[in-house]
């Protein structure tokens, strides 16, 4: 799904569970909308009506229920829905498009917590959806803290929010290692006052929008 025409920016939030992604994704779309931008904020897995219905499937019920490829397809598949009606058509409106979560979930994921898929991820990631965000924020923190936070929050889904400590540890660590193998990212330190990290975010995202590079 190669752009055409006129093309916004396509801004992600990626990190482990709790880190605090939701939060700046929301106030980083207010702050960009008061500053008077067209914004479309958007999530993963989900985003689409289509998409949202994979999502039920995919963080409810027992997670053994499919296995690794499964699951890896059914997250593809909603992404493929989620970027075809959403996504893809506000970047050629010229919006700029937020979203919480995108294929670097994936590749850290399905590509290293349930086998050794990172290789199919991104194959099936150039074939079945094509783009990557503009700019990435990495709200990077301790999952001792992260997972604190998730596991207080009333509508945490049961699905992947029972990983534990260990798991966590190592998601942080490839969302890392993807952050240092891409210029597209920022490593936001999300352990700190959420007005402190939206000042950050807020700025950081500005200057890339005035001048993207
Ligand atoms: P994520 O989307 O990464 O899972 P959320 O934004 O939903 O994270 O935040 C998880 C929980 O932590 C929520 O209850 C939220 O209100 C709280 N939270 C978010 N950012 C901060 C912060 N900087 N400091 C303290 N608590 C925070
Ligand atoms: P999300 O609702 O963003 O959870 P949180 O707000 O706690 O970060 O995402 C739900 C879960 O789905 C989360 O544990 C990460 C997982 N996930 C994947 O495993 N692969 C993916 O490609 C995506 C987008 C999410």
């Amino acid at each position: 799904m190669v752009p055409t025409g006129p093309r916004g920016a396509f801004l992600t939030f990626e990190g482990i569970d709790g880190s605090g992604k939701s939060t700046q994704a929301r106030r980083l779309a207010e702050e960009l909308r008061a500053a008077g931008r067209d914004v479309v904020l958007t999530r993963e897995p989900g985003g689409s009506p289509g998409a949202e219905e994979i999502r039920n499937l995919l963080l409810n019920g027992d997670p053994d229920r499919w296995s690794a490829e499964t699951e890896l397809l059914m997250f593809t598949a909603a992404r493929r829905d989620h970027v075809e009606r959403t996504i893809q058509p506000a970047l050629e409106a010229g919006k700029v498009v937020i979203c919480d979560r995108f294929v670097d979930s994936t590749r850290v994921y399905q590509g290293i917590t349930r086998g050794a898929l990172r290789g199919t991820v991104d194959a099936l990631h150039a074939m079945m959806i094509g783009i990557e965000a503009d700019l990435t924020f990495l709200i990077d923190m301790d999952p001792e803290a992260a997972l604190a936070r998730a596991t207080t929050r009333p509508d945490a889904e049961e699905r992947f929010e029972s990983f534990g400590l260990e798991l966590q540890a190592t998601l942080r660590e490839g969302f890392l290692d993807l952050a240092r193998r891409a210029r597209r990212f920022r490593v936001i330190d999300g352990a700190r006052p959420a007005e402190e990290i939206g000042a950050d975010v807020t700025r950081i995202a500005h200057s890339f929008l005035e001048t993207p590079a």
